[in-house]
């Protein structure tokens, strides 16, 4: 008798306990809220009893499947982090958190949304380094992360970004040289790399990528040699 109302009593625990109540994508926005919005000021509408894709958790779009596939929080006051748990919104083909305040690092667990098209992370206050995992975004076509505070080179891993047009990672306070596997992105229009502190030359694989139209270095020590032949 005893077992079976401390058994009845841990099912009862466990369907009704919101850490198991919503699917994994629910948890994951949960996650992010608790980073993002530490005081809860600006996401009080993602609930941990809600359905994000019936319109109602601000930001929030959902694909025909009922995945999440769209974030978006640009300019919303936010001065939390970037939590790992995005890394399980699978579906995810856009997010836009650009023009906010926040801080911390890039979790590199965010190269897992291969079907991530559209990156906005600009002008916020995100330092460290860029994970060279995001090389393994495949489906990343335009990659905003200027006006940050991230340092350290940037990784070679980006040369394998094929569907990459956009990649814009001006001001902020990079190092190094720029990698020559940047020439290897066929589809890429504009690269901004300026105000940063880049040295070396402008290798000429990246100049001479096919569809470039914008290409700025400005305010770097680089050695220009290239463009002055
Ligand atoms: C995703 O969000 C962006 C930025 O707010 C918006 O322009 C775009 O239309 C949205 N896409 C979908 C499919 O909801
Ligand atoms: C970044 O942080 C600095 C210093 O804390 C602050 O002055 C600046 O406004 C912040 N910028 C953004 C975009 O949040
Ligand atoms: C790259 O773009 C092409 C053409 O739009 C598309 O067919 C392909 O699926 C994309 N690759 C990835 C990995 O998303
Ligand atoms: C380059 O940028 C730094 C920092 O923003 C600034 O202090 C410096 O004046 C700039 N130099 C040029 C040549 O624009």
């Amino acid at each position: 008798m005893g077992i079976t109302v401390f058994l009845f009593t841990l099912l009862f625990f466990f369907t009704h306990s919101p850490h198991v109540y919503g699917n994994a994508e629910l948890r994951a926005l949960m996650d992010m809220k608790a980073l993002l919005d530490p005081r809860g000021l600006y996401l009080s509408s993602w609930t941990v009893n809600g359905d994000p894709c019936d319109g109602s958790f601000e930001g929030i779009g959902c694909n025909e499947a009922g995945r999440v596939s769209n974030i978006s929080l640009q300019g919303k006051g936010l001065s939390g982090k970037l939590s790992p748990a995005i890394g399980e919104l699978k579906h995810l083909t856009g997010l836009y958190i650009h023009y906010n305040s926040l801080k911390g690092e890039i979790p590199k667990e965010i190269a897992k949304l291969t079907e991530l098209s559209d990156l906005y992370l600009n002008v916020n206050n995100l330092s460290g380094e860029i994970p060279p995992e995001i090389g393994n975004m495949g489906s990343l076509e335009v990659l905003q992360l200027c006006y940050n505070q991230l340092t350290g080179s940037i990784p070679t891993q980006l040369g394998s970004l094929k569907n990459l047009s956009v990649l814009a990672l001006q001001s902020n306070q990079l190092t190094g040289a720029i990698p020559a596997s940047l020439g290897n992105l066929e589809m890429l229009m504009r690269l901004d790399l300026s105000y940063n502190n880049l040295f070396g030359s402008i290798p000429m694989k990246v100049a001479d990528a096919p569809l470039l139209e914008v290409l700025d270095i400005r305010n770097n020590t680089l050695l220009a040699t290239y463009l002055l032949l």
